[in-house]
């Protein structure tokens, strides 16, 4: 399988990114509004990516960084691509992103229910500390909060000489 193309996200993308985000996340989706208003903040305070497959999107994700902390918004990848570490790819060019915007922690939420993206988390270091009641409308879902230390984590990597994890970007990107 080729490694699919890590990219910004542009208005262009909205149609399939919200396809994937209505079969993902359901009532819970968020809408073109809410989307085209993320985009309106790039580069300033946003960063959002696509993976593209072929010239297919199959994933995107999304980050928010101000001032010394970041927010991972939102990630996704098509159902029939998971497993393969796409998600792990965006997450980590994220990472990357904060690294590069000087944060030095990066926080999330995410369902309670939602195993398989904790695990994600868990993998890159992030760790659950707290609960939001309710967070996810309108189904009521609470949320855990997981948060990074990511200079601590950039430290880590580096000092134990592993192979640094983040993904570089293939397209030279248009930031
Ligand atoms: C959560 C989500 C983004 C994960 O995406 P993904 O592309 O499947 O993630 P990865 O492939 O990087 O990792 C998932 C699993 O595949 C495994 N994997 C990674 N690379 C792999 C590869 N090349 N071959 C086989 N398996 C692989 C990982 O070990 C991981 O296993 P684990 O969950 O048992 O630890 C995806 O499931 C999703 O879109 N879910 C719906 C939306 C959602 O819930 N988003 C999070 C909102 S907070």
């Amino acid at each position: 399988m080729t490694r699919p193309v890590l990219r910004t996200m542009t208005r262009d993308d909205l149609d399939r990114v919200l396809e994937l985000e209505l079969a993902l996340f359901g009532e819970e989706a968020w809408s073109r509004q809410m989307l085209e208003g993320e985009l309106g903040q790039q580069p300033a305070s946003r960063f959002y990516l696509v993976a593209e497959d072929d010239g297919h999107i199959i994933g995107y994700a999304g980050l928010l960084a101000a001032a010394s902390q970041a927010d991972v918004l939102t990630i996704a990848v098509a159902t029939n691509h998971w497993g393969q570490g796409i998600g792990s790819s965006l997450l980590s060019e994220l990472l990357a992103e904060a690294s590069r915007r000087s944060c030095s922690e990066v926080f999330l939420e995410v369902r309670i229910d939602n195993v398989r993206a904790q695990r994600l988390y868990q993998r890159w270091g992030f760790t659950e500390i707290g609960v939001r009641r309710g967070y996810y409308q309108p189904s009521g879902a609470d949320a855990l909060v997981m948060r990074l230390d990511l200079a601590a984590a950039v430290g880590q990597r580096t000092l134990a000489g592993r192979l640094w994890p983040f993904a570089s970007r293939r397209d030279g990107g248009d930031r």
